[in-house]
């Protein structure tokens, strides 16, 4: 099971130090929310931006990009230093294109669903995509409320198969969540407010206690 934290939930004035405190505390992935003011009504980065974060990336940056129009960005932000690029379904007529586009720069590319689009959408993308991102938050903010998707990951965890194309959760993920999605097949976990809560880059220790507390979470579901 990989832990990405939002580094949308981190203090953004100080985004290296904030990246370097979740590795050090133990986070698998460093996931970058990229949000244009027209997919979703918030603002946040520019490949320039992501760029900077990437110098203090040592695990893997997962670009998620709420943006609309994609196609036209995929080369910057694969410039910027992503590793993983996921674009949404909704953000346009042509996924299928997009995703192609993403794979031409030699990143992996995720597809995401919106809480109102159903598994049944990227039957015909399997093949295309490494990794299908559920989102269990209409997107746009950090520290909202978790929408139960279990049935819908459960149906892509079925239509997947054996293919190697993970299934990454984001939104609302929290110690009480977690067991839930990964009982249903997740194994990619987004966290932005329930692995920054109490914590800072002068007191990291949190990050890494919250952290432990959504990984024990499951595993004790498992046991
Ligand atoms: C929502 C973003 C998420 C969000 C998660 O639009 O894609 O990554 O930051 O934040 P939490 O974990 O606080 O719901
Ligand atoms: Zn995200």
């Amino acid at each position: 099971m990989i832990i990405a934290p939002s580094i949308l939930s981190a203090d953004f004035a100080d985004f290296g130090r904030e990246i370097e405190a979740i590795e050090a505390q133990g986070a698998d992935w460093v996931h970058v929310d990229v949000m244009d003011g027209h997919f979703v009504p918030n603002l946040t980065f520019g490949p320039p931006a992501v760029a900077a974060f990437r110098s203090h990336v040592t695990t893997v940056m997962d670009v998620h990009l709420m943006i609309a129009p994609v196609d036209p960005f995929i080369e910057a932000y694969a410039e910027a230093g992503a590793d993983v690029i996921t674009a949404h379904l909704e953000a346009g007529p042509h996924i299928h294109r997009t995703l192609q586009a993403i794979r031409a720069t030699g990143k992996k590319a995720g597809v995401a669903l919106n809480p109102g689009t159903p598994a049944e959408a990227v039957r015909h993308l399997l093949d295309l995509a490494d990794l299908v991102c559920v989102m269990t938050v209409n997107p746009g903010f950090g520290g909202q409320k978790f929408l139960d998707m279990t049935a819908k990951i459960r149906a892509l965890r079925a239509m997947i198969g054996d293919r190697p194309v993970q299934i990454e959760i984001d939104g609302g993920v929290t110690a009480e969540t977690a067991p839930l999605v990964v009982a249903a097949g997740a194994d990619v976990l987004v966290a932005g407010s329930a692995v920054f809560k109490g914590g800072s880059v002068a007191n990291p220790a949190p990050y890494g206690a919250n952290m432990r507390a959504i990984r024990d979470s499951v595993l004790r579901a498992v046991a």
